[in-house]
């Protein structure tokens, strides 16, 4: 069997400031993946939620930074653009936080193995301006797991904005960078944050679900469908953020399970990897024969793991100074379109957070070859540097 490894060599702090580089996206360990009659036939526990535990108790959810903790961070991040460390550098200990940090420890604990996902309020964005807001976000961000690169170009503060891309050309644009629907997804990473700078005229607001319950509603009105999202006969696109030598798409299941280590009190977990641009927009391949098309199984289950969704989703807004932190390992996420202001109004703008949390450190027992690497995910090509934009580019 198929085990873990190690990232062969150390690697340099000239390009990686951290000494951390993202492992990106890869196959699975196929002989880890198990069969459907191996996938429990219900879950229970704290990461199966229904949106009416939540709907009116945002209270439950929703954290808003005290004058203190804000005090904390806004010293934090003085000193650390004081000390002129470069934004791609910024970790737990060049980012002093003693008094937020136990808060944030108790969050990741929530975020990770809990329901999996909370809204912060009041981050002054406006006082503080894009670059300090910048640097206390990913200070923040560095106690709740290591940020990765999010695309080709090394980005790992994403700027979540329409930058005019066409959302119909779904095998090279990504739909972030459009103002166009998203339907349930999860992204490459363990968690995503997001963090509003700017809001759009109208729309673009954002929809939770956890796709444990969305488990328990297929188990039992739609085992078919289950059976199907847990083959690993599924084709992810690369959009073509490639390494030299790879291929452009990826084999793969959508609900897997944790790997299972033999430890009884931590039985494996039903883990979920999914968006359908992603799926959809391999036709350039299929038409040529060189993987399958969807089978019309598959079409349907897509279509029927989003009208899921949709029927058991917690509706959020993002307003301004709002920071959204999402696990992607059983929480599936969506946003709808949106109309921006005209200008000058500045356009909807979210900075975006790509976080790992290895499985050495409590994170999930994936099974892929990087499970226990820092800097798990994300999208990496190459040898490309990470940068940390201020805003889109
Ligand atoms: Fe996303």
């Amino acid at each position: 069997m198929a085990t873990l490894t190690q990232q062969p060599a150390a690697v340099p702090l000239d390009v990686f400031p951290d000494g951390l580089k993202t492992t990106g996206q890869h196959a699975p360990l196929y002989d880890h993946l198990v069969p459907f009659e191996k996938f429990p036939k219900k879950i229970e526990g704290p990461t199966v939620w229904d949106p009416e535990d939540y709907r009116n108790t945002p209270e439950r959810w929703t954290h808003r930074f005290t004058s203190e903790e804000i005090e904390e961070l806004s010293v934090a991040s003085d000193n650390f653009l004081n000390n002129k460390i470069p934004l791609t550098g910024i970790s737990k200990s060049n980012f002093p936080l003693p008094n937020l940090a136990g808060r944030l420890d108790q969050l990741r604990a929530d975020l990770v193995d809990g329901k999996g996902f909370i809204l912060f309020k009041g981050f002054p964005v406006e006082k503080w301006g894009n670059h300090k807001s910048a640097v206390a976000y990913m200070g923040l961000g560095t106690y709740l797991g290591y940020f990765v690169s999010q695309n080709s170009r090394g980005h790992v503060l994403g700027h979540v904005k329409d930058v005019g891309d066409d959302p119909t050309q779904i095998d090279s644009v990504r739909i972030y960078r459009t103002n166009a629907r998203q339907f349930f997804h999860a992204d490459d990473s363990d968690v995503v944050g997001l963090l509003c700078i700017a809001r759009a005229l109208e729309g673009g607001e954002s929809d939770i679900a956890s796709s444990h319950l969305v488990y328990n509603i297929l188990a039992a009105e739609r085992p078919d469908v289950l059976k199907t999202l847990t083959d690993p006969i599924w084709y992810f696109d690369r959009k073509g953020e490639t390494s030299t030598g790879q291929d452009e798409y990826i084999r793969t299941s959508v609900i897997y399970m944790e790997r299972d280590d033999g430890n009884a009190a931590k039985p494996p977990r039903v883990y979920t990897k999914w968006d359908p641009y992603y799926v959809r927009s391999l036709s350039r391949f299929s038409d040529a024969g060189v993987i399958p098309p969807l089978s019309a199984a598959q079409v349907e289950a897509l279509e029927v793991l989003e009208a899921t969704c949709n029927r058991v989703s917690l509706h959020m807004i993002l307003e301004v100074g709002d920071i959204q932190f999402v696990s992607n390992s059983h929480v599936l996420h969506a946003r709808t379109a949106y109309t921006d202001h005209a200008p000058p109004t500045p356009r909807r703008h979210l900075m975006r957070l790509w976080l790992a949390t290895p499985e050495h450190e409590g994170g999930w027992r994936l099974p892929f070859w990087d499970s226990n690497e820092k800097k798990r995910g994300g999208i990496q090509v190459d040898d490309q540097a990470p940068v940390a934009p201020l805003d889109a580019e």
